[in-house]
């Protein structure tokens, strides 16, 4: 998210060697302890630290390419004018309307993902009033939720944001139900891999299937994986997690270009890192014959700020990129994207039983300046621009476009995400107030929540 100037301990006469070392031991003791839930952790000192690792490097300095822009725009335009007003919602008589297929009695039916996406599109609908909502307890669920992003540990006074859930204008949408959701996932390995709203959405189903509960039962599998903190690293580069009782498993891994990095030279740190714009993560393409339902996403990372600092160096064709057209941010984005699903979508042909989602963009809603130059996203009220999706389409043309015609099924968040600028984390941290806000991060309980519930109901 923000790396820079807006967090630094400004006009406080503290040696930052000093703060450097308390955060330090503080974060490995809580880290030993709990790898997740980093309990003493405000989202300052998260961004401090983690600006210490390249990879994990956190994600802000996003929007100034001109994809990212061309999103952004495309979206104003199509919620503002889509949406109906917050008083349409309220009648729930609208609830369950349309019974159509129910996800769960239609076995065959991802043999057919276009002609599914005709009959039923979650990413239309409204968002409505519910008090059964939030899924879990922001308050409880500490031992899968980071503290950074659960609004509850923050100073956070307003939580009007937790009480809505998503309805699905033409589908059935199965209420959440974890022994339910545990029970189909009997057996089954579920990975997320992407940016830190992807670790954002696994967190949120962790606390959705342990009802937010400590669940000792449930055990750490990462060595499986490889998914152990290295000598010197401050975290894995993710977590896995299996439900004994089901056998069910839910990891993530950390990519957040969804293109694989292979350093130039192993044995030395300093040296670049190749890019391969047109190569899978290693970890994805290893571990891919494990996973039954794999979710991917990126985006925000895609910026030349983010690649210069992880001296992240494209390469194409196992070589430097010389293209200049490529070299453009955009278009580099863009050809991972349209790889990766075309990768993907070869290895499902032979992996039938594989349920790969791609899912769109998470949007930020920085008002009045960007995430470093004042950005802000004060507002409180739930849904002032309206509460309902109505186009047909996806608010994310790159996603949807390397998509079509593949067995990839999209997990379409963005317009439906964009109605709720009053969710994301804002200006507070578990320590105080900030001048500057996250409005990129969602709180939780909150938003990928809702990704959570479109995603089960569509597994
Ligand atoms: C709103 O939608 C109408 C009809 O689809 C279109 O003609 C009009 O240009 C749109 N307005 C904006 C501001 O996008
Ligand atoms: C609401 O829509 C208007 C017009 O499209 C836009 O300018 C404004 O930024 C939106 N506000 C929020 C909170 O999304
Ligand atoms: C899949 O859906 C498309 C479009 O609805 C249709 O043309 C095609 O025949 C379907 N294929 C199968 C295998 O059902
Ligand atoms: C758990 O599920 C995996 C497949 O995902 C299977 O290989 C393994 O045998 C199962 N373990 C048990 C104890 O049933
Ligand atoms: C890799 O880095 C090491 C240590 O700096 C150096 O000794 C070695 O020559 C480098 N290898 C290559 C192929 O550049
Ligand atoms: C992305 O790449 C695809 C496939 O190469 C191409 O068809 C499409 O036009 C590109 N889109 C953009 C926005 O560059
Ligand atoms: C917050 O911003 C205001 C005005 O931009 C400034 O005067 C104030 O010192 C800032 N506070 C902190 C804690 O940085």
């Amino acid at each position: 998210m923000k790396g820079g100037d807006s967090y630094s301990f400004r006009g406080k006469h503290i040696s930052l060697a000093l703060v450097s070392l308390f955060l330090f031991s503080t974060l490995m003791w809580t880290w030993e302890r709990n790898p997740i839930a980093t309990t003493l952790r405000s989202a300052r000192e998260w961004y401090h630290l983690s600006s210490e690792f390249p990879v994990e490097a956190p994600m802000g300095s996003v929007g100034n390419t001109k994809l990212e822009m061309g999103i952004e725009q495309s979206l104003i335009p199509i919620t503002g004018n889509r949406t109906k007003s917050q008083t349409d919602t309220e009648g729930a008589k609208t609830i369950d309307s349309i019974p159509a297929e129910s996800p769960e009695s239609q076995d065959n039916q991802n043999v057919n993902s276009s002609s599914k996406s005709k009959v039923c599109n979650y990413a239309k609908g409204k968002w409505v009033a519910d008090t059964r909502r939030p899924l879990y307890s922001g308050f409880s669920c500490k031992k899968w939720l980071s503290t950074m992003w659960s609004c509850r540990m923050t100073q956070r006074p307003d939580f009007s944001f937790e009480g809505y859930r998503w309805q699905p204008d033409s589908c059935n949408m199965q209420e959440f139900d974890r022994s339910a959701f545990l029970r189909k996932m009997q057996d089954q390995t579920i990975a997320f891999i992407g940016d830190s709203l992807g670790r954002q959405q696994f967190q949120s189903l962790m606390c959705m299937a342990t009802g937010g509960e400590d669940s000792p039962e449930v055990e750490n599998v990462g060595w499986e994986y490889g998914l152990v903190k290295a000598r010197g690293a401050i975290r894995p580069d993710g977590w896995a997690y299996r439900f004994p009782k089901t056998n069910t498993t839910i990891l993530y891994y950390w990519s957040a270009s969804l293109c694989d990095l292979q350093p130039l030279n192993i044995t030395d740190k300093q040296t670049n890192v190749a890019m391969h714009l047109d190569r899978p993560p290693a970890f994805m393409s290893r571990f891919l014959h494990h996973f039954d339902v794999l979710v991917l996403n990126t985006g925000h990372h895609w910026n030349q700020g983010k690649l210069t600092a992880n001296r992240w160096v494209m390469h194409v064709n196992g070589k430097e990129n010389e293209d200049k057209k490529i070299a453009e941010i955009g278009n580099a984005k863009n050809l991972t994207i349209y790889s990766i699903a075309r990768w993907l979508d070869l290895q499902l042909a032979s992996r039938p039983r594989l349920k790969a989602f791609f899912r769109t963009i998470s949007p930020r809603h920085f008002f009045n300046g960007d995430w470093n130059t004042g950005g802000s996203c004060d507002n409180t009220i739930p849904l002032t621009n309206g509460s309902e999706v109505m186009q047909e389409g996806s608010s994310d043309p790159v996603i949807e476009g390397a998509l079509k015609g593949t067995k990839i099924k999209i997990l379409d968040i963005t317009a439906l995400s964009q109605l709720r600028d009053e969710a994301h984390m804002s200006r507070y941290t578990v320590r105080g107030t900030l001048n500057s806000s996250d409005c990129l991060h969602w709180c939780l309980p909150g938003i990928p929540d809702t990704w959570n519930e479109l995603l089960v109901a569509q597994i």
